[in-house]
């Protein structure tokens, strides 16, 4: 048997239905907004790996910086024999973590992208023989079956990407979390955190219009998925922090009174001249309300870890 294994638990035609879904409800709402899970197509995700190595995006860096000083940390804590990494993308970032579990002895990449999951995991099977490897293509979001593989269990969820899932949202993911492990197990949650305004703004609203090109690349994705005439030049990129609610919003906000058709639903959706389209919610942390949230989903923190500049957090949490 192969230690490479690749599961598909999401079928080929879940994608185009959820699109669907998620454009006709965003759009004919108000405020009109869309999910940011449809920026990453191939060149959204291009676009995105631009972004963590702009100057002014700072989270992929330092939690870079925790991993590279705590992994060790990690790993003793929590002795895992099975890493399940969600949102896996190219495991670049995992891999301290995965060279730090000595004991480790199936790692499970989760991601919607099946190319990421190959490459990825094809050059770790090579790399560390005798580790098997179990990628699952899968939307995170979704509830999922894990393989049944040895405990105890490390569930990683990077980046920061719990953000941009709503507090309700937030609250589902992490109770769906749970169900995934045994008590004892763990898991591993990278936050960004609260910070000075204009360091935020910068971060999403870059001096090389990076992440501007990223926000616009939605409206590309709908155009070609569901035959739709958005013009991107239209559209002004807007970076605003919500300091009640504590996140950065990106929105698309359209330059003048227009009409957009979107042929696949039989829809025309009218723009107001500045009206904003809401396309990310990226939510910011403090310690207590992270620990409020995992205790919620009976999760107990027990480790707290920040770069050295305290802007990124990762916290490691075990199941009661
Ligand atoms: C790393 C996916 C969480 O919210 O910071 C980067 C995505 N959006 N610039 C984030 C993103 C705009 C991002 N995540």
């Amino acid at each position: 048997m192969s230690p490479f294994h690749l599961t598909r638990t999401l079928p080929e035609d879940t994608t185009d239905a959820a699109l669907r879904c998620d454009v006709q409800e965003g759009l004919t709402g108000s405020p009109k907004t869309l999910p940011p899970k449809w920026f990453y197509d191939a060149r959204g995700s291009e676009l995105f790996e631009e972004i963590t190595a702009l100057p002014e995006y700072y989270p992929t860096r330092a939690e870079r910086e925790i991993l590279r000083a705590r992994s060790e940390e990690i790993a003793d804590a929590s002795g895992a024999r099975t890493l399940v990494e969600l949102g896996s993308g190219s495991s670049e970032k995992t891999r301290h973590l995965i060279d730090a579990l000595t004991g480790l002895h199936t790692y499970v990449p989760v991601d919607v992208s099946e190319s990421a999951l190959t490459l990825a995991g094809e050059a770790l099977v090579a790399e560390r023989p005798g580790l098997e490897v179990h990628a699952l293509i899968a939307d995170f979001t979704a509830r999922m079956t894990l393989p049944r593989t040895p405990g105890p269990r490390l569930v990683a969820f990077l980046g920061g990407t719990i953000g941009n899932l709503l507090p309700a949202e937030r609250a589902a993911f992490l109770a769906a979390v749970r169900t995934l492990l045994a008590p004892g197990d763990a898991l591993l949650l990278g936050t960004d955190l609260v910070k000075d305004e204009e360091v935020l703004v910068r971060a999403y609203d870059d001096a090389a219009g990076v992440t501007a090109a990223f926000n616009k690349n939605v409206l590309t994705v709908v155009n070609r998925e569901l035959g739709a005439d958005f013009d991107p030049d239209a559209f002004r990129h807007v970076a605003v922090w919500d300091a009640e609610n504590e996140w950065i919003e990106m929105r698309l906000r359209s330059r003048t009174a227009q009409t957009v058709k979107i042929p696949a639903l039989g829809l025309a959706v009218d723009f107001a001249a500045g009206e904003d389209l809401r396309t990310e919610v990226s939510a910011k942390f403090r310690k207590e309300g992270v620990r409020g949230e995992l205790s919620a989903a009976e999760l107990e923190l027990t480790r707290w870890w920040t770069d050295g500049e305290g802007r990124f957090a990762l916290s490691l949490s075990v199941a009661r």
